[in-house]
Parts: C-alpha cells; structure tokens; sequence
C-alpha cells in the first residue's frame, strides 16, 4: 500500500452509538478519519462527536447497508447485532471488521465456548442446556453457572449457583451450564491484531467487581500479580485472538483460579470496559489502535506509562431523568484524575454514565484517590424515583 492518504485518512462506519463509540471516535478524529454512527437514539454518546448519525436500528438491513455505502470500513462497538446482512455485505465486497462470521461465534457464548475448546484454550467445563431442568443441573454438577446463550452483558443473564437448591433462582430460557470456578482473581486481556496479522497486548489488568450485581466497579492497571502470570496471561489472551484470526481489539477476560491456572472466562470483540486508562496511561489507547488495526496500520506501542486505576460512574438508584452530576469540582482539584463524561441524555439506575481514571505512582496509591474519587463524585437525575 502506498503511504498516501488524501483526507479523510478513512471513513469508518459505526454500529452501536454509546459511550465506547464515542471513545472510538474522538481517537478516529485524531487519526484523520471521519465517523458516521448507525443507533436508533438521535444524538448518541458517539454521534453527538461524530456529528453524523444515521437514526435506525443495529439491525436494520436497509440502515446497515446505507452505512457500510458511505464508509471505507464497518466496525462496531457492541456485540448483539445481527450478522446475516453484515456477511451479506463482506460478501459484496465492504470491509467489515472484526468479521462477521466471527462475530457470529462470539455473540453466542455456547458457540464461544465450544470454539475455546476446539481450539485448546484453556476454559471451564460446560454443558448445552436447551432446556433448563433440576436433573441435568444436578448431572452436571454444582457449584455451577447458568448463561443466557446471547444478549447478556453486565452479569444480566449469567446466574451462579452453589447448590441444589439455588436451581430456583434459574433463568427459564435456552442457556448452557459452565463449572464454577474458584476464582483468585479475575483479569483481562486487550489484544489487537491488524488485518496484516501483527498482533499486540497490552499489560494484564485485575477487574474488581460489585459483589451486588457484578458490575465492574474498579479496574487496576497494572494487575497485582507476579510477572510470571502477567506473562502467562497475555500469551493466553494472544493464543485465543490468534486461533480466532480476530482484526480489531479484543477484550480476553479470564478467571486466576486459586490453582494458578488461567481459564479463558470470555471474549469481547470490540473494546473494552477494561481498556479506558489505556487513555491516559499507555503510549496508544485501545480505541486508535482498534482503528490501527482495522484499516492496516502498523499497531502502536502499548507500553503503559503509569500506574492506573478506573472508576465507572454509574447512575445513582433512585434517580431518573437529565443526569446531574454531583461532586465534579471536587474530584478535578486532586491531581491525576481523569473524568469523562459520556453525554447520556437520561439517567437511570446502574447506568454507565462515565468513567473516571486516576494515575500514580503507584496502583496502591491510584486506589487510595480511586476511593476518594467514588465517594466523592455521584451521578443523580433531575427525577426522583
Ligand atoms: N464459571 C464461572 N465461575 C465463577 N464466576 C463466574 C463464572 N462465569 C461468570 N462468573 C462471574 O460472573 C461475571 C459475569 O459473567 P460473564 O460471563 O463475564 O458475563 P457478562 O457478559 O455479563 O460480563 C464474571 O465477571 C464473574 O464474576
Ligand atoms: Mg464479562
């Protein structure tokens, strides 16, 4: 390819207009390319950068095919879309990544897991359970978790269960039943890999979530772990984006087991919640490098710079309506914080509302001001509920 780019650099087309999208954009925008966001909200987190839209559904033939029409290349930011006119398109010629067939795989997490275990990525033991019923939960075994098979993010659709009795607490449609596992930790992965085949990772990260409803609460980068495991655990996370020939970033999020062993938990092709202090933290963040990756150019350096810890500012229960964001001065007067606020028009409880990422000199010393940050720092509604 001849290292002449007339302006814009590219058009990337985008499917999915939320706050990893308008992340997404703003480093396109950096790299001399433009966006065209396809989301059924006018004025979305993402389009509102773009500043251009298509108002239509993710899955709307007619709507994904005028964007892949005004575009050099289609990406997208969320995983539960359907994949039939997106292969249909690839098929005419569109680029398309990551690509659609495996997208495909991966929005179903049975497919997900059986493509693991064809491949020898290490991953618990699971079973289909088309039908939920007491004897093959029993047959399976407990301690166990039940798994929606598509459209569960943020631990919706995912139930553990400890025993027998906790079969009452199942979700009654088609899933699958996976081993628990015991877990000392659980950490990710960002992997890019470019149409050419290079393929990076950035540094292991420990994900802390609330014990409530299993949304990630903190992010610590680098994770605190021996370097052997780190190591280890990229070497997986490449393994798995390798046998997929996945072209894009890639979130591989695993479980540490008390055993030292690492097990592949699941794959996100897109963009990761566990990503964002790649902004301030690392030489290249994971946003233009899923650009670098998807349009052929060379990966940038992931090295990170600085010790980082990252926030989700969720919507406060017990409010609703125009978001009003409490305790904002006081969390930009301490030093090494970092807010973004993502421009959702309306709140609602457990929302992902922005992010906030704190650097230091240490990432005992990030979590102090991390804690600092989330008591600090809320977002309420203009509505009480
Ligand atoms: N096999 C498992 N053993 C132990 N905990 C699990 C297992 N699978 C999922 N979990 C817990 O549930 C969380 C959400 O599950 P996950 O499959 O990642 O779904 P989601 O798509 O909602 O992120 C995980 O981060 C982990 O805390
Ligand atoms: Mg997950």
């Amino acid at each position: 390819m001849e290292d002449v780019f007339p302006y814009p650099v590219a058009r990337i087309g985008l499917i999915g207009g939320g706050q990893l999208g308008r992340m997404l954009v703003k480093a396109a925008k950096s790299l001399g390319c433009t966006c065209v966001v396809l989301d059924p909200v006018p004025g979305s987190p993402a389009g509102q950068v773009a500043g251009n839209q298509i108002a239509g559904d993710y899955s709307d033939p007619a709507m994904l095919r005028a964007l892949a029409e005004s575009c050099d290349v289609v990406t997208f930011e969320l995983e539960d879309i359907e994949t039939e006119t997106l292969r249909e398109l690839e098929a005419e010629g569109h680029k398309v990544f990551p690509r659609p067939e495996l997208l495909a795989t991966i929005q179903d997490k049975l497919r997900q897991k059986q493509f693991l275990r064809q491949a020898g990525i290490a991953t618990s033991d699971f079973a289909d359970m088309p039908r939920p019923h007491a004897e093959g939960f029993s047959a399976f075994g407990y301690p166990l978790v039940q798994k929606v098979r598509r459209g569960g993010y943020d631990g919706r659709g995912v139930v553990v269960m400890q025993d027998a009795a906790a079969f009452a607490t199942h979700l009654p449609v088609p899933g699958y039943v996976e081993r628990f596992v015991e877990a000392d930790k659980e950490l990710a992965v960002l992997v890019a890999r470019n149409v050419g085949g290079e393929c990076r990772t950035y540094p292991t990260v420990e994900m802390r979530f609330r014990a409530t409803d299993n949304v990630l609460d903190f992010l610590v980068a680098p994770a605190s772990i021996p370097a052997e495991v780190a190591r280890r655990a990229e070497a997986l996370a490449m393994r798995t984006v390798e046998a997929m020939h996945g072209v894009g970033v890639f979130g591989i999020e695993m479980f540490l087991a008390a055993s030292g062993e690492l097990l592949v938990n699941e794959v996100a092709p897109r963009t990761h919640n566990s990503g964002h202090h790649t902004i301030e933290a690392c030489v290249t963040d994971q946003f233009e490098q899923h650009l670098r990756a998807i349009l052929g150019l060379p990966l940038g350096d992931t090295r990170q710079l600085s010790p980082a810890t990252m926030v989700n500012l969720l919507g406060e229960p017990g409010y609703t309506g125009r978001p009003v964001i409490v305790g904002l001065a006081a969390v930009l007067a301490i030093p090494g914080v970092c807010v973004h606020i993502y421009g959702k028009a309306t709140t609602k409880p457990g929302r992902k509302m922005g992010h906030v990422t704190v650097i230091d000199e240490s990432v005992e010393a990030a979590c102090a001001k991390a804690e600092q940050v989330k008591a600090l720092i809320k977002v309420l509604g203009d509505k009480q509920s």
